[in-house]
């Protein structure tokens, strides 16, 4: 471990938005509840953590979106009826989710974007680093992306964060990052971060590396969160803090082994849904099967 580098024991995941994309599905329910296969989206980026050795995990939720934290809790009637009926495997499951991690919740108590989310996390998580992952990219492959990110920082001391190349069409749905050449650290290939754009136009995007959703941060992110102005859309945007502390520190972008699915997306959440159905050791071969088969 670099000298200046402290245990990762913590992630912050930003849980308060609207999730319009989906209506009317999230009139309701959080999007974060919305299930791929048997699991919410918000199980799969805790069962992340946990692979990547966080069991801290600090939620920012907002009104009306409590059913997250129902979900991580103890059942007990639940467990005791299924053992009732005979399922106790089932009850075992219901109880090991809930001892899955530490789990603490944080209101923010406006949608004022991405970045005052993360803010609103600092006395949860002091002053340590931190992972951050949007519960709405799933990511799949053999090594959980955070934990990739977390061997970055216990390497280099410094934040890193998951990147991905994006069509130029598609570079105003994502951060895009400016970078110098990739340099060789342990076998992996970093990029020096030298700028930062929110959402661009196709023309005055740097690059066509995107943010991708997960993020390793010093604390000292939090002193640039509460410096940064609202930018795109009015909000506070985690990109611009992100700009600043790659401008004074050293953040690195890394193109994470595996993939990427945007699940707040519905197209990307139904690709999420195959990829990870087909994948199922009880479904996957009917399903694969089914597939096959389907004629429209
Ligand atoms: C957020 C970030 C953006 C990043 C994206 C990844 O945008 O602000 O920089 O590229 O997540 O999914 P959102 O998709 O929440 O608008």
């Amino acid at each position: 471990m670099n000298a200046r580098s402290k245990p990762v024991r913590k992630a912050v995941l930003p849980s308060a938005g609207l999730g319009t994309r989906f209506l009317p599905a999230t009139k309701a329910i959080p999007k974060e509840m919305l299930a791929l296969v048997d699991k919410p989206l918000i199980q799969y980026a805790v069962e992340e953590c946990v692979a990547s050795g966080i069991e801290d995990v600090v939620l920012v939720t907002s009104r009306g979106k409590s059913a997250m934290e129902d979900h991580f809790d103890r059942a007990p009637e639940l467990e005791s009826f299924l053992e009732s009926k005979g399922k106790a495997s089932l009850a075992e499951a219901m109880r090991r989710l809930a001892g899955l991690a530490r789990l603490r919740s944080v209101r923010q108590q406006e949608p004022l974007g991405l970045g005052h989310a993360v803010l609103q996390a600092r006395d949860l998580v002091g002053d340590e680093p931190f992972a951050v992952l949007l519960g709405d990219v799933v990511m799949t492959g053999p090594q959980p992306a955070t934990r990739q990110l977390v061997e970055i920082y216990e390497a280099t001391g410094d934040g890193a964060i998951a990147a991905a190349p994006v069509p130029r069409e598609q570079v105003s749905l994502y951060g895009i990052i400016d970078h110098d050449p990739p340099i060789e650290r342990d076998g992996r290939q970093l990029y020096r971060i030298r700028d930062l754009v929110e959402k661009p136009a196709p023309d005055e995007a740097p690059s066509t590396l995107s943010i991708v959703g997960r993020y390793l941060l010093p604390p000292e992110i939090f002193g640039y969160l509460e410096r940064t102005k609202p930018g795109r859309g009015g909000e506070i945007q985690l990109t611009d803090a992100l700009r600043q502390l790659a401008r004074e520190r050293t953040l690195w972008a890394y193109v994470c082994q595996g993939k990427a699915y945007d699940a707040g997306d519905k197209l990307g959440f139904l690709e999420a849904t195959v990829e990870l159905a087909l994948a199922d050791g009880e479904l996957g071969s009917s399903f694969r099967a089914w597939l096959r088969d389907l004629k429209i």
